[in-house]
């Protein structure tokens, strides 16, 4: 292969050409989605485990003064968006940033950008997976079901465990004087069944969650959006519950000083800001899928940006004025508060908020990551297989089996780090 054919570009005449004849000849996917579900997309994909635990290690940086950081990071991110809103509306096609790639660079980068929308999509997902299963454990706990401990955990972390407390209880530490996550990783290796002396320890909620979620993914972006849309109310109406509860035990001397840190101190809390509003660009993967891409992705992009900052900055105000910033270098910052406030009970709905939150994370990038492989296939990078539709679902179908597996098989053996 030359150099000049990896960066062999496709006009944008081409690629339409080519999706628009490939559509006729297997039916295409289904139009179906306006700029309410589409804004939905957005904002599932952008509030997810960001606004639960990591708005609490940058307040603690930046004090209340980091309600303003929401704010610029929305502003880069609403730049980002508006690229995203000019390729979306001239390319309206489902490989996102990967297509745009093969027409503005030519096929090596775009080859590199399909790879790194995987990291971002798959990849991530897998970790989503596992912290979906920390908290959903957590949730049945705080109802009083238990799962049994060596389903709910990594064969490796279990192992790790095992050593680490063995060599706690020979130094002569007391067992319950030991943290409860390494408590647990003891059970699950001294309580797991055995078959052929192999321990069957494996993180079966986070195994569910991919393979309920993939399945949705697979039966229809109709199935996907109604699902979505279900969640996203679910925890918009979760967040305004608790911003309005948190907003009668403000005390505004909590907002002096306003950044303790000053610049440097609101800065450090950059890339946790940055991830909590990951995720809008997903909403470019369904453009096949909408009714009217040119005009409703751009715009649900910036809506989802919107909604999310508002959310975001209340939210940072109302928790840095319930408490002073310095108590907030937390996990999970939000129950903390009303832990604090003797409002206990309401860390349930909390944890509620997270596990619905992060599975809708789950379910727009398990919705990306397919329509990229389809678009890589198309254009000869993957097997034609890849962009295969489903005739009924309307779905690409093998793509969203093999994202699922991709993604699940490591979540159910994967530690998180
Ligand atoms: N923005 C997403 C989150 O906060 C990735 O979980």
């Amino acid at each position: 292969m030359s150099i000049t054919e990896l960066f062999r570009r496709k006009s944008v005449q081409l690629i339409l050409k080519e999706a628009e004849f490939l559509d006729e000849g297997s039916q295409g996917m289904k139009r179906s989605l306006r700029v309410l579900d589409l804004t939905a997309f957005g904002v599932a994909a952008i509030v997810g485990a960001g606004i639960f635990s990591t708005i609490g290690t940058a307040a603690v940086n930046g004090g209340p003064a980091v309600s303003l950081l929401f704010v610029f990071t929305a502003f880069a991110c609403g730049l980002s968006a508006m690229c995203y809103a000019e390729f979306a509306s001239s390319i309206p096609i489902s490989g996102s940033a990967y297509t745009y790639a093969y027409a503005s660079f030519g096929e090596l980068i775009a080859w590199i950008i399909g790879w790194d929308l995987i990291m971002e999509y798959a990849i991530g997902n897998i970790a989503v997976a596992i912290s979906w299963s920390g908290y959903f454990t957590g949730l049945l706990h705080g109802f009083g079901l238990e799962i049994p401990s060596y389903l709910g955990i990594d064969f490796l972390s279990a192992a790790r465990g095992f050593k680490e407390v063995t060599h706690e209880l020979q130094n002569g530490v007391n067992f319950k004087d030991l943290n409860l996550e390494l408590q647990s990783a003891y059970q699950a290796w001294v309580t797991a069944p055995k078959i052929f002396n192999v321990r069957l320890i494996a993180d079966l909620p986070a195994l569910g969650i991919v393979i309920f979620i993939t399945w949705i993914c697979y039966i229809g972006i109709r199935k996907s959006k109604l699902t979505n849309n279900l969640m996203v109310l679910l925890k918009v109406v979760i967040l305004l519950l608790v911003i309005s509860v948190g907003a009668f035990y403000v005390n505004p001397d909590n907002w002096h000083p306003f950044a303790p840190k000053g610049l440097t101190g609101v800065l450090k809390g950059i890339s946790g800001v940055f991830f909590a509003y990951i995720g809008f660009d997903a909403i470019s993967t369904t453009a096949e899928e909408c009714k009217n891409p040119k005009r409703d992705i751009p715009l649900s992009m910036f809506l989802a940006l919107l909604i999310a900052t508002v959310l975001y900055v209340i939210l940072s105000l109302v928790l840095t004025g319930m408490v002073n910033y310095s108590e907030l270098g937390v996990s999970d910052p939000l129950a903390f508060v009303f832990s604090r406030i003797h409002l206990g009970y309401l860390s349930g709905i909390i944890a509620l908020g997270a596990v619905i939150a992060m599975a809708s994370v789950l379910l727009v990038f398990q919705i990306g990551q397919p329509r990229i492989w389809m678009s890589m296939s198309r254009d000869g990078l993957l097997p034609r297989i890849f962009s295969k539709i489903h005739p009924k679902y309307r779905t690409p179908s093998f793509s969203t089996i093999i994202t699922g597996l991709f993604v699940a098989v490591p979540a159910l053996f994967m530690h998180l780090t």
